[in-house]
């Protein structure tokens, strides 16, 4: 298939970039920027530079492929998502860029629309299970960049198109959230929200970029896509063991994870959120757990 993807120098992107071509796919990536070009190209894509919040600039891009898949994100690395203005760049990209690429997608007669999400959306359940059908918990104005991209994607679904919202799990790999986690972790500095015996559902990077792939098999739907959910704890001990150190990472004290603002506050729930859904549907199966070794370099 012909597959068009925005974000594709991004984390999520590279790996979704080089996991359909993989798979025998001729992918084109977008990126704003001539240094882009190479990044894509290194993960065996061909490059386009677009600006994605322009329609009219992306239905050209778009023009002649099958599928558009849309991972932009830009997401503060630890407590400077409490800046003022932190999470700005994050917010445009899914309240008008997201809105933008899926009217382009449809203007330029792609089919199938596979829109990033994030299981961020769903309430505090304690120690019950979580799947697709849990009423999310968007009623702050903060969460309305991802509701009006959620929207935007279903619109899509019509006229015969389906549309694939992957609610991705807490990424995790060589990122910059991750290698900011071990560090601290190594300097015995605080770095968890929320409670010791609460759940948290993680997804290796690798195995996101595959999900892009198997979604290509999936019906018009919402799908949760993670690993197997572990308790915080455990996760702290697995930090710990990644990053060459006896102690578990630190959970940082209440009264700072009191203050911490909606956006973060979204970390302190407890998510044990089940992938049956997107697992029995496609086939896909996570493959590197928080207790893998060697998963940050991988
Ligand atoms: N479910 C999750 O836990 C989840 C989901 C998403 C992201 N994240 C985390 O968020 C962090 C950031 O993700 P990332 O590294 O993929 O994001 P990123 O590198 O900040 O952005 C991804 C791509 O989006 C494009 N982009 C970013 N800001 C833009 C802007 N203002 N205007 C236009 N295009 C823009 C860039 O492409 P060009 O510069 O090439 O145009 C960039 O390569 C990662 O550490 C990731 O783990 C977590």
């Amino acid at each position: 298939m012909r597959i068009a993807i925005t974000g594709a120098t991004g984390v999520l992107g590279q790996e979704a970039v080089e996991a359909l071509v993989a798979a025998g796919h001729e992918v084109t990536g977008i990126t704003r920027r001539d240094s882009g070009v190479p990044i894509v190209e290194g993960r065996g894509g061909s490059a386009v530079v677009a600006d994605v919040f322009d329609a009219g600039d992306l239905a050209r891009a778009f023009r002649g492929h099958d599928v558009v898949i849309n991972t932009l994100a830009h997401v503060p690395v630890g407590m400077s998502g409490l800046r003022p203005l932190a999470w700005r760049e994050d917010d445009r990209l899914h309240l008008e860029a997201s809105v933008a690429i899926a009217r382009a997608a449809a203007q330029a007669g792609a089919r199938r629309l596979i829109q990033e999400s994030t299981i961020y959306l769903y309430p505090d359940n304690g120690a019950d299970w979580i799947s697709e059908d849990l009423p999310l918990n968007v009623r702050n104005q903060a969460f309305r960049p991802r509701v009006r991209e959620m929207r935007a994607a279903v619109d899509f679904a019509t006229g015969g198109r389906s549309a694939v919202i992957l609610r991705l799990g807490q990424l995790f790999g060589r990122d910059q959230h991750t290698t900011h986690a071990l560090k601290a972790t190594r300097q015995g500095d605080p770095i968890l929200l929320g409670k010791p015996d609460t759940y948290v559902t993680l997804l290796h990077h690798s195995d996101a970029g595959r999900a892009f792939v198997a979604a290509l098999r999936a019906g018009s739907g919402f799908y949760n896509v993670g690993g197997e959910p572990i308790t915080k704890k455990r996760w702290a001990k697995d930090l710990a063991t990644e990053a060459g150190v006896d102690a578990p990472a630190k959970f940082y004290p209440e009264i700072t994870q009191a203050i911490v603002g909606t956006r973060l506050d979204v970390q302190r729930r407890s998510l044990r959120v089940s992938s049956v859904r997107f697992m029995s549907e496609t086939g896909w199966r996570p493959t590197v757990g928080p207790s893998t070794p060697g998963w940050s370099r991988r």
